[in-house]
């Protein structure tokens, strides 16, 4: 006789997402919808029915000895950082650098917690975010009305929307002053700075805010470009490159310094209007004291703060990066919150990241603020692309492959306000995410070449 359920039988796997493939095991059995809104399917009836006789027997005791073993064991053994609702629900006042922060996002999260499951569209062509200080023209100009436009809707929206312009930087300032605690504990607090959460952590934060510039401008083709504060050479461009190579950017990008744009922050150090003054990256961090304000910058030519921003983007990147200095230190459930930089931030976040954050001051100069600035997306897009960079510089570079990195999961609430459950291990590929990064002299430090400078900085 056939089987009266084969007929409904339908294969579905999404592969290259965890959270897909432990649903499409968990439904031979169980047929339950995904949230993506696909059906999956089970064996047949009898198969459900044999299943669970076994399981009434011997499994479900099994199980539960298993599972009273496991709440003595995750209160004693690490595992990845978890944010859930029950993290949402016991946040708390957090500080910084002795700075007390207030921002909790509401404790109830309303609606569902959806996963979210980048893929790869081979049918859609990648966005391009592209290097600021190379648009020009008409291309400028549509770039920067549309962006006047998304910040102005982005600021119209009331607190109460996650996805105005100060709820993205009260979350920033959540995740990043140790409000959250993790569960289960009452001490240890949880933070994305200064650790190997960093780079997943902040590239996701910025993929949702271009996701809800993209919604309120009504244009899902719109991408961020980015900061290529890095590139501190002008080099004639390479014979048939379409990337831009011509032009350094370690200037403050024209749109972020020009008070008429909604993308212009006053709140910065002086040095960041001075014309021509290209930005300092090499900052001694042993200068960084956040209760005393922002430390004196010295006052450097152009050409010496060129040598010491290619000198010190090379150690930061190749020098002294391998894969642990570079990623940031391991951060797992049961480990406290590193709260000294030299401890446990990775090379690309004390340089240039910590370094240019107190360049620009202002609300730059600490995560309770950040986000308030405007740049600080473009100035988080080439952070990212940094890392990417890094990857592919060779060396035995990559990822951690620890399952407490790659398994860490956050909640970000999309561009429709709906929370999305977010893991690390699907935001490695950006392919998957569906941008990549226009080429850019990276050169200007890759092939800094250290005999030539006396005095490292
Ligand atoms: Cu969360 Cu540049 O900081």
């Amino acid at each position: 006789m056939e089987e009266p359920y084969l007929a409904m039988r339908r294969e579905y796997l999404m592969p290259g997402c965890s959270l897909e493939v432990f649903r499409v095991i968990c439904s031979r059995y169980i047929v339950f919808p995904s949230t993506e809104g696909q059906f999956f399917d089970y064996r047949s009836l009898r198969a459900f029915h044999r299943t669970l006789s076994i399981m009434t027997s011997t499994v479900v005791p099994i199980l539960f000895i298993q599972i009273l073993l496991s709440i003595v064991v995750t209160t004693t053994l690490a595992g990845p950082i978890t944010i859930t609702r029950e993290t949402f629900r016991t946040c708390r006042p957090g500080t910084w650098g002795g700075i007390p922060s207030d921002c909790c996002p509401p404790k109830l999260i309303k609606g569902p917690i959806v996963d979210f499951c980048p893929t790869f569209d081979a049918s859609k062509p990648l966005r391009v975010r592209k290097a600021l200080q190379c648009l020009s023209g008409h291309e400028l100009e549509t770039y920067t009305r549309k962006l006047e436009r998304g910040y102005a809707l982005m600021r119209a929206l009331p607190d109460s929307d996650p996805r105005s312009f100060k709820r993205q930087n009260a979350i920033h300032c959540a995740y990043g002053t140790g409000s959250f605690v993790q569960d289960g504990s009452t001490n240890l607090t949880i933070d994305i700075h200064l650790n190997w959460l960093f780079l997943p952590w902040h590239r996701m934060f910025v993929y949702f805010h271009e996701r809800i510039l993209q919604k309120l401008l009504g244009d899902p083709e719109f991408s961020l470009h980015f900061w290529n504060f890095d590139n501190s050479v002008t080099a004639t461009p390479r014979h048939g490159s379409r990337g831009c190579y011509f032009k350094a950017g370690h200037f403050v990008p024209p749109m972020y310094n020009d008070p008429s744009k909604a993308t212009f922050e006053a709140n910065r150090s002086f040095m960041t209007f001075e014309p021509n003054r290209p930005v300092d990256i090499a900052l001694d961090l042993s200068q960084l004291n956040p209760l005393l304000g922002p430390p004196i910058f010295p006052n450097n030519t152009v050409e010496e703060q060129t040598r010491m921003n290619r000198e010190i983007m090379h150690r930061s990147m190749i020098t002294l990066a391998n894969t642990t200095n570079f990623i940031g230190k391991a951060y797992r459930v049961g480990d406290a919150r590193i709260v000294n930089p030299a401890a446990g931030a990775g090379t690309i976040e004390l340089w240039p990241h910590i370094t240019l954050h107190t360049y620009i001051g202002g609300w730059m100069l600490q995560p309770i603020t950040a986000p308030i600035d405007p740049i600080f997306y473009p100035f988080h897009a080439n952070m990212e692309r940094l890392w990417s960079v890094w990857r592919k510089l060779g060396y035995g570079n990559d990822d951690p492959t620890d399952p407490d990195w790659l398994d860490a999961t956050f909640l970000f609430w999309d561009e429709n306000a709906v929370m999305r459950r977010v893991k690390v291990r699907d935001f490695l590929d950006l392919n998957a995410l569906g941008y990549r990064y226009e080429e850019v002299n990276d050169a200007s430090w890759i092939f800094f070449d250290n005999s030539t400078s006396s005095s490292a900085p």
